[in-house]
């Protein structure tokens, strides 16, 4: 008899089948129990009627508690009311370990008792559905990459010296040397770039973020791209092919995850291309106009890319930003070195900044210069400034943050819910 998933149980109408998992929850009489089953693929009601299996083996049932472990088999119904449209009939079941008093029962957790409990709150049904979206995400990540010819090159995770700025730096004892945690591939994907022409990465980075926010991880996960022979408005067309192509693959493969988490897939489903693309200028008169007080200069907070993506009801590319506030590596606009070639990607409803790119430096006299200038030691940039010694070209690339986008196209309030193990200021366990 096969043993088979719960999201596939629509192959096998008619069939009696094996499903394992565990016990999510139970009602019945003494006649008939209802289980919901849970398997990681989805929920199941079986049924099981005491006339049909026996009495002895159904007063096994009492001993079943939420999250008991169990085999359960069964003829497969069609059931429109039923989760998942189906249900089971239950010829018989084994119990493989019976679960203590479990901690998350189904009424209402703080969020802080939840957090807590990370590694058991995991198993609810929302949170099963946003990590199931968030597996379709990082599929179609790779799939994009691989069908656009991009080679995949991981860079290290101990690297000597900060890619984002020194004030996020975690700091690491490399037998007697300093370290630090990856803040972004990004450098290391230049040289990649170098030698394999279009490279893609994807892994956890880093930050010391002092800041506790609904946005803000100490580790989270980014999927950047680099390309040798770039600039910054070929770059912007790879980044929203590649942003459309994830939201219609989460629309076609992810519609019971985003039905369970209530989603408005319609604002999901409006969203075409070309998305908008302003000037970092033309935002700041958005921000006025709507009545800020807004210099220009100041990098923009939260409300303020909320301000600007509501104004398209889309994703947004935000380009030209002030040399002054953005990393030492971007590229200056040659007709006016006061703003850099950089764009961000704002997502829409209020969920903020989702990708920073931009063409980078490729003058070699110039990134010395900018080097020097944000005080950073340029012993540790040698091998990064020979990239500009040794056939150095127009070259552009970007950084997308996996959790903000898991969290905007499930329609999440708080990013903590889109990594199975959040590490958040202060709270690292478990
Ligand atoms: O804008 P950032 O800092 O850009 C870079 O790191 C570039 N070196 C990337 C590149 O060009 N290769 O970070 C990129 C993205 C942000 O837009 C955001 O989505 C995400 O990474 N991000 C964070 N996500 C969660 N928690 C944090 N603390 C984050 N910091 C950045
Ligand atoms: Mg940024």
């Amino acid at each position: 008899m096969a043993t088979v998933l719960i999201k596939n149980l629509g192959k096998y109408v008619g069939e009696e089948v094996t499903v394992q998992g565990w016990l999510y929850n139970q009602r019945g009489s003494g006649k008939i129990k209802f289980l919901i089953m849970r398997d990681g693929s989805g929920l199941l009601q079986c049924v099981i009627v005491k006339q049909d299996i026996g009495e002895d083996v159904f007063a096994k049932l009492k001993t079943v508690t939420q999250e008991t472990s169990m085999k359960v088999t069964g003829i497969v119904n069609e059931e429109p009311r039923a989760t998942g449209g189906y249900e089971m009939q239950v010829t018989g079941f084994e119990i493989v370990s019976i679960a203590e008093e479990y901690p998350i029962t189904h009424k209402e957790h703080g969020v802080d008792f939840l957090s807590e409990h990370r590694h058991l709150w995991i198993r609810t049904p929302r949170q099963m559905a946003i990590l199931r979206v968030r597996s379709e995400i990082a599929h179609a990540f790779r799939e994009f990459f691989y069908q656009h010819d991009f080679v995949l090159a991981d860079p290290p995770i101990l690297t000597p010296a900060a890619c984002e700025g020194t004030s996020t730096l975690f700091e690491v004892d490399y037998h007697g040397e300093k370290a630090f945690l990856s803040q972004s591939g990004q450098l290391y994907s230049e040289a990649n770039a170098m030698a394999l022409g279009k490279i893609y990465c994807f892994g956890p980075t880093f930050r010391a973020e002092k800041s506790k926010t609904r946005r803000h991880l100490m580790e989270f996960w980014m999927v950047e791209a680099e390309m040798a022979y770039c600039d910054m408005d070929e770059n912007i067309n790879i980044q929203e092919e590649m942003v459309y192509y994830v939201i219609q693959r989460v629309l076609n493969k992810c519609g019971n995850e985003l039905k369970i988490l209530g989603r408005d897939v319609e604002k999901l489903k409006s969203i075409q291309l070309p998305f908008p693309r302003i000037s970092y200028t033309e935002a700041v008169e958005i921000l006025r106009e709507a009545g800020e007080d807004f210099s220009w200069g100041e990098d923009f907070g939260a409300p303020h890319e909320t301000i600007i993506s509501n104004h398209f009801g889309l994703p947004v590319f935000v380009h030209r930003y002030p040399t002054e506030i953005k990393a030492f590596y971007m590229k200056p606009d040659p007709n006016d070195p006061k703003v850099v070639l950089g764009a961000d990607l704002l997502a829409p409803e209020g969920y903020g900044e989702i990708i920073g790119g931009g063409q980078r430096i490729d003058d070699l006299a110039l990134l010395k210069q900018r080097i020097q200038e944000h005080n950073l030691p340029l012993e540790a940039f040698e091998w990064y400034i020979d990239l500009r010694k040794y056939g150095s070209v127009p070259h552009s690339g970007f950084g997308l943050g996996l959790e903000r986008t898991v969290a905007w196209l499930c329609g999440i309030e708080h990013i903590r819910e889109t990594i199975p193990f959040p590490r958040m200021l202060h709270k690292m366990y478990p």
